[in-house]
């Protein structure tokens, strides 16, 4: 049985060991790994962490003032990077699944190298969990924070990097989160991917695009607030469908909109949502975003689709 308490003094003491009375970055993106990584190195080594926050244009509506203001209430030093036009620059073109995760794989440590480097820091501390590792291994996909355990040297980026939660599950750095003291808003967030809504965004992810599912998003977060599950999302297909629009013919946008229980996120299950709220969900979606003509529900579990489309 998982012991929560046990593992914060194991982790902090391991932390002091491996950094001794080096400086250490923490990089957070507001999730639960993340934000649990950030405050376990603050809690070992005090100021010497500077937690930075990349914004890659990728987030979700509100969520770099949200995960600034949690940095800042939990009186962590926190640096703001923009990095907005860096990463649209790297996918630029790329219309492969795996082609842009490298892409954003390699901004996001390019990033923090040249953060790093500014800062005079040679160790980075990340969220890295399990089944990040286990599924990049497998070759299902390459996780973006998970280079070691392919042979991608981080040193190539000029830092090392720290992992303190690599051996657990999404439940276990829940428990984590809670003995830490979190806010529910932390240790109960709803799993958000590191590489975000470029994910999201089939085909060529743009500003333009982004901007789409970003909106589609807020929508079905809205909505599905009280269902309980594990991941309610919106996805922006690369091909258009015709529909009509102010009397209009308008080839438009289509979304597929993603509900799903799980556990850990190995395997998942499609929600049988009540088809009154999908409706709901699908008229609002239509008529608050003027280019999408198109909404469709996924049912397919885990395996053999992945809960991310990409
Ligand atoms: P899949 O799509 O593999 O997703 O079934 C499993 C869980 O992992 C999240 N996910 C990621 N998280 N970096 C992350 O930090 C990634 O590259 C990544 N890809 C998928 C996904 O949202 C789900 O919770």
């Amino acid at each position: 049985m998982f012991n929560a308490k046990e593992f914060i003094e194991k982790s902090l003491r391991e932390i002091k060991i491996v950094a001794k009375d080096a400086k250490v970055i923490s990089a957070c993106s507001g999730g639960v790994d993340s934000t649990v990584t950030t405050v376990l190195v603050h809690r070992a080594l005090g100021d010497h962490v500077l937690a930075v926050f990349i914004d890659d244009g990728l987030r979700r509506e509100g969520e770099p003032e949200f995960v600034l203001r949690t940095l800042k209430n939990l009186e962590i030093n926190t640096k703001y990077v923009d990095a907005k036009k860096a990463f649209f620059a790297a996918f630029r073109a790329k219309i492969d699944a795996e082609e842009k995760r490298k892409a954003f794989r390699d901004t996001f440590y390019k990033t923090f190298g040249k953060v790093a480097k500014e800062e005079n820091i040679g160790l980075i501390a990340q969220g890295t969990i399990k089944a990040d590792v286990i599924e990049t291994v497998k070759g299902i996909k390459s996780q973006h924070n998970v280079l070691e355990q392919i042979g991608i040297s981080p040193e190539r980026y000029g830092y090392k990097i720290l992992e303190p939660l690599k051996e657990l599950f999404k439940p276990e750095v829940r428990k984590v989160a809670r003995e830490l003291g979190l806010p529910k808003e932390v240790s109960e967030r709803m799993p958000f991917p590191g590489p975000a809504l470029s994910l999201r965004v089939l085909g060529e992810v743009t500003p333009e695009k982004v901007a789409i599912v970003r909106k589609a998003t807020e929508i079905v977060e809205e909505e599905t607030k009280t269902l309980d599950t594990f991941q309610n999302f919106a996805v922006l297909h690369n091909d258009k469908a015709t529909g009509i629009k102010n009397g209009n013919r308008l080839y438009g946008n289509i979304v597929t909109i993603r509900i799903v229980d799980s556990q850990d996120a190995v395997t998942a299950t499609a929600r049988n949502v009540p088809y009154e709220k999908l409706s709901r969900i699908c008229k609002r979606i239509v008529q608050e975003i003027p280019t999408v003509v198109r909404c469709l529900y996924d049912i397919t579990d885990k395996p053999p689709a992945t809960i991310e489309f990409e």
